[in-house]
């Protein structure tokens, strides 16, 4: 986790956020131990932004690896990751129930939740509602 958490932090530290000020640095454990980086990457036409934890998962996959079991995700006050980045991570989790997400604050401190817990509800196709 110690790892993880510097990961995060260090990530943090390269994230492009010009129009909103608010850097953001996120890092993933995957199943096979590997960490996986990202930061938000902002864009003057604002929606064209990328958040920190979607530029980790994308870099993840993109790389070979499906599961992340951990998330640690830095910000100057803790902030948890957004709905978008919730239901992408979804997708990749490998078990929600026990994959945990840490909020870090500035001094890399901050509460662990399961996926779960923040996220009980993930947009799913198989539930058979019409
Ligand atoms: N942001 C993230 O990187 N992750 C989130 O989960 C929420 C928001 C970024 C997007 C934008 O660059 C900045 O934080 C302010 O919204």
């Amino acid at each position: 986790m110690e790892d993880l958490v510097r990961a995060a932090l260090d990530a943090r530290s390269r994230a492009y956020c010009p129009y909103s000020g608010y850097a953001v640095g996120a890092a993933l454990l995957g199943s096979d131990g590997q960490v996986w980086t990202g930061c938000n990457v902002e864009n003057v036409s604002y929606g064209a932004t990328v958040c920190a934890e979607r530029t980790a998962l994308v870099t993840m996959v993109a790389a070979g690896e499906r599961r992340w079991r951990t998330l640690a995700v830095a910000t100057r006050d803790g902030g948890t990751p957004c709905g978008v980045c919730l239901q992408v991570l979804a997708e990749f989790c490998e078990d929600p129930a026990t994959a945990t997400v840490v909020c870090l604050d500035e001094e890399g401190a901050g509460p662990t939740r399961t996926f779960l817990e923040l996220f009980p509800f993930a947009f799913r196709t198989d539930l058979g509602q019409t």
